[in-house]
């Protein structure tokens, strides 16, 4: 049995200790805002917050999180301070300048911008480049850039 806490709950997984975070997440708690891409740590579909940085959750073993925060985007606007149905600013940016085109992947982009912009409030784009790693087959790269540059005051 691990114990870490999950959007702010204490949380017994009861999943084997090798288990990617991603399942645990998504199979045992019914997390379901963290997405499978890749599997192997490429894409960022799978990124939440592990003590304030993001990661990607396919690719952690929960055994290594055994007393570890996570912050998924279901707890993303609680950790901020907000109430758990407000939306976070960078959600609200989301949907202010329509990033999202399938969706898919804007879960692990919303939770990597979220990260950036609480680490460095006002990022330049090649801050903003280093940090964003997520793919998008969308191709919702200028609009992301966008939204992470109105955040931080310089769009
Ligand atoms: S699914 Fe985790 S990085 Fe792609
Ligand atoms: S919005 Fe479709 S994969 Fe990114």
């Amino acid at each position: 049995m691990i114990t870490l806490t999950v959007n702010g709950q204490p949380r017994q997984i009861e999943a084997e200790a090798d288990t990617p975070l991603l399942w645990v997440l998504r199979d045992e708690l019914g997390l379901t805002g963290t997405r499978f891409g890749c599997g192997v740590a490429a894409c960022g579909a799978c990124t939440v917050h592990v003590d304030g940085v993001p990661m990607r959750a396919c690719s952690l073993p929960v055994e290594a999180l055994a007393g570890a925060s996570v912050t998924t985007i279901e707890g993303l606007p609680a950790s901020a301070g907000l109430a758990p149905e407000a939306l976070h600013p960078v959600q609200q940016a989301w949907i202010d300048l329509q990033v999202p085109q399938c969706g898919y992947c804007q879960s692990g982009m919303i939770m990597a911008a979220a990260a950036l912009l609480q680490a460095n409030p006002k990022p330049s784009d090649p801050e903003i480049d280093a940090a964003i790693t997520n793919l998008c087959r969308c191709g919702t790269y200028p609009r992301v850039r966008t939204a992470i540059r109105r955040l931080g005051g310089a769009a």
